[in-house]
């Protein structure tokens, strides 16, 4: 059955991004074996995306000037926003507005037999995790303090989630996933 995850990378103290939105601080533990296994493990399982705005346009500025192409092949991708986005060449996309919960089932019948990858931010993973239809949380943590910036979740109802497991990956990055208690 297809599950909803929120698959993320953070610091020791909980950001997914600094204040200006920079993941640099993230980015420089990518060439980490450990980094690539876990992300290679997790993006097999995914049969769709789903990003919040701010974050598809964050995506779309940095391949436009790395001058790389749309990583995630043919998979669907939802984007939520209120805004009209700019579409990128090569990807599945379909942008969507209003209550999550309302857009989970056909979602979750875009992906197939596989999961739902929640990309985040935070604000998108917020209103998954408000409305339940968030599964599990598989986070990434490096270590970096950062301070402050933007948080894992920006709403949350004080949700509580069980442990599932904790995976030893080579390099400074640990994973630990969760699933949210019903
Ligand atoms: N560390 C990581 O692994 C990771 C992962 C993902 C993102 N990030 C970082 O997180 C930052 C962005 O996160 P964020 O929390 O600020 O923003 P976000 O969640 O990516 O996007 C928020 C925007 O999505 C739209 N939106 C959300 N829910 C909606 C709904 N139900 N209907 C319609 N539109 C909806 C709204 O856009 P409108 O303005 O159109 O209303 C809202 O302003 C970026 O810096 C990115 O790099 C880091």
């Amino acid at each position: 059955m297809t599950s909803f995850k929120y698959y993320v990378g953070a610091s020791i103290d909980g950001f997914i991004a600094d204040s200006t939105g920079d993941v640099s601080w993230l980015e420089a533990f990518n060439h980490e074996a450990g980094v690539r296994q876990s992300y290679e493990e997790f993006f097999a399982g995914v049969g769709a995306l789903v990003f919040g705005g701010e974050t598809y346009l964050w995506l779309v500025k940095k391949l436009a000037s790395d001058g790389e192409p749309w990583p995630y092949g043919d998979k669907p991708v939802w984007v939520f926003t209120h805004h009209e986005l700019p579409s990128t060449e090569g990807a599945d996309l379909t942008f969507v507005r209003g209550d999550v919960a309302l857009w989970a089932r056909d979602i979750a019948q875009s992906a197939g037999t596989k999961d739902v990858w929640i990309v985040g931010g935070a604000q998108l993973a917020g209103k998954f995790l408000e409305s339940a239809v968030l599964d599990e949380l598989h986070l990434v943590t490096v270590p970096v303090v950062l301070g402050d910036g933007i948080n894992l979740f920006t709403s949350g109802n004080r949700s509580r989630f069980e442990f599932i497991n904790r995976i030893d990956r080579d390099g400074q990055v640990s994973e630990v996933r969760y699933r949210l208690a019903r």
